[in-house]
């Protein structure tokens, strides 16, 4: 569609999560001058940060080091990791959570003033920092928004990013736009700048049951595809092994029990009331997550289950009430008193560990486009994230790349005409698109699911009517896009790894496959 209007900006941030509003701050402090904008599809605080749990991973106790930091993300990335990424983000971590403090975050303490520390699994020490207990992503996405306000960053909500516009020498200059009710700036229109950030989220609404918000609809992987960048390791889905189970056939987003809760001494049984982590791996109930969602579901599936318990009765009310006020209230709501009961809990899609390939500066493969959090694919999770990993990642890897934009030197040309979308598909697709992915590219694949899953998929793109350009059009459009991927890199890759679990190939194979997926959109698209 042709822009309606036009506005100019040195950076454009898509997204309003931890990444994109600490990348816009960044910024505005390197460059007081310089006009950042910041689009965001919802309401400022709608994304998937606010309601991160757990906390924030960084090294604080004087017992631990960036190395174990790096080792215990090493081991749950499976060989995927690189590296020199995560060698950044451990060592910048503690340096930039300290200024998102200084940006007003505030983080529980000590009655001697420390930050207060816990474990989460893969954490061989106590290094996450959370808040209000367990609403640490609310209080991060309450201090940003108060400091992106009090800064005098301007901000379009209810903003859909639709494609990006490149110059005829193929560098980034700028963003489409579809924007619902904003007054003078209502409709489809375009910002001209020679920076964007995708700062967009995950992608876990292309399951049927997911921690993820309604608005994580993988839309900057999407975008990115239709621009040419390149994506890395989308089959690396991170399913949370404990999400509170509502019942068979609970569909959307699902209440999250933080690993946070088995890190101060919860345990999972079965139905018989056997620890079933015992055995299973060193760190039992704190194994990394990809080891604790298999035994899981094995668990499940040798006793005809969908569910498993979680039991911290032994907490009593107090510290239920104090530490963990949020998943008290949730379980309460749900008819469960996690004091005399323990929690039903299975896994669900939680978290992409890949995205759109970027270097240690944040760039993607097209000159001027950037992408951060979890829409990034960094090199930091590999093939299966460690808990409290991203919120840092987004932290670390803003910064970064607000030094890097302020360090650009050349400026985009006059746009070329948008790539007119390949066609947008009918937003009654979401209900199938999501069934097909938690039936055949969930937690367990093989071959003939996946197979499957792709046909079902090519099946969806077909429409018998015009559909109208309108964001649930759009939303359905960029899960196709993006389940199509997966689904694609799933079936490739013939091996089990991480968070990539083939029923069909039930080992990891270091010969074939210790290697990463990238994949890019031909002329053709999908
Ligand atoms: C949790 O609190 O268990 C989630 C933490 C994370 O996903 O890193």
């Amino acid at each position: 569609p042709d822009p309606g209007w036009t506005v100019e900006a040195d950076l454009v941030v898509v997204g309003s999560g931890i990444a994109g509003l600490t990348v816009a701050l960044h910024y505005a402090e390197l460059v007081p001058r310089a006009r950042v904008l910041v689009v965001t599809k919802d309401v400022l605080a709608a994304g998937s940060t606010r309601w991160a749990q757990g906390g924030i991973a960084a090294v604080l106790d004087p017992a631990d080091t960036p190395d174990e930091h790096l080792n215990d993300t090493l081991l749950a990335g499976v060989g995927l990791c690189d590296t020199r990424a995560v060698r950044t983000l451990v060592t910048e971590g503690p340096g930039a959570l300290r200024r998102l403090m200084d940006r007003g975050a505030d983080f529980d303490r000590t009655p001697d003033g420390h930050l207060q520390l816990t474990r989460e699994g893969g954490h061989r020490r106590h290094r996450i920092v959370h808040a209000g207990g367990d609403a640490t992503g609310a209080e991060v996405q309450r201090a940003l928004i108060e400091a992106v306000r009090a800064g005098g960053i301007e901000v379009i909500e209810h903003a859909l990013v639709l494609d990006l516009l490149k110059d005829a020498r193929g560098r980034t200059a700028g963003v489409t736009l579809h924007v619902m009710g904003e007054g003078a700036r209502d409709g489809v229109g375009a910002v001209r700048a020679p920076a964007v950030v995708l700062a967009t989220g995950g992608m876990g609404q292309v399951y049927s049951s997911t921690t993820n918000p309604l608005v994580s609809t993988g839309d900057g992987v999407a975008l990115a595809l239709r621009a040419g960048a390149v994506v890395r390791d989308l089959e690396f889905v991170q399913f949370h092994p404990t999400v509170l189970w509502l019942g068979k056939g609970a569909t959307g987003q699902q209440p999250l029990i933080s690993e946070a809760v088995r890190g101060e001494g919860a345990f999972l049984v079965d139905q018989d009331g056997d620890r079933f982590m015992t055995g299973v791996h060193e760190l039992a109930d704190l194994a990394p997550r990809d080891v604790v969602a298999k035994a899981i579901t094995r668990t499940m599936r040798a006793n005809g289950g969908d569910h498993v318990l979680l039991d911290g009765r032994h907490f009593g009310e107090e510290k239920w009430r104090t530490r963990f006020p949020t998943i008290y209230a949730v379980c309460r709501e749900h008819g469960i008193d996690p004091v005399t009961q323990p929690i039903p809990v299975a896994p669900a899609a939680h978290y992409a560990s890949g995205g759109v390939r970027t270097d240690l500066r944040g760039r993607t493969s097209i000159d001027g486009l950037y992408a951060c959090g979890e829409v990034a694919c960094t090199g930091v999770h590999g093939a299966n994230r460690l808990a409290s990993n991203s919120l840092l990642e987004g932290l670390v890897f803003a910064e970064r790349i607000a030094d890097d934009i302020h360090h650009l030197s050349s400026a985009p040309g006059e746009p070329v005409p948008a790539q007119a979308p390949t066609g947008l598909v009918d937003p009654r697709v979401r209900g199938r698109i999501q069934s097909h992915m938690s039936t055949g590219a969930g937690v367990l694949r093989s071959h003939a699911s996946l197979a499957a899953t792709a046909q079902a998929l090519r099946d969806a793109r077909w429409t018998p009517v015009q559909v109208a350009a309108r964001t649930e059009s759009w939303e359905a459009t960029n899960l196709l896009t993006v389940a199509t991927v997966l689904t694609g890199a799933a079936a490739a890759r013939q091996e089990t790894r991480g968070s990539h679990w083939r029923e069909d190939f039930p080992d990891r194979d270091d010969d074939e496959w210790q290697g990463h997926l990238d994949v890019t959109l031909t002329e053709e698209g999908l």
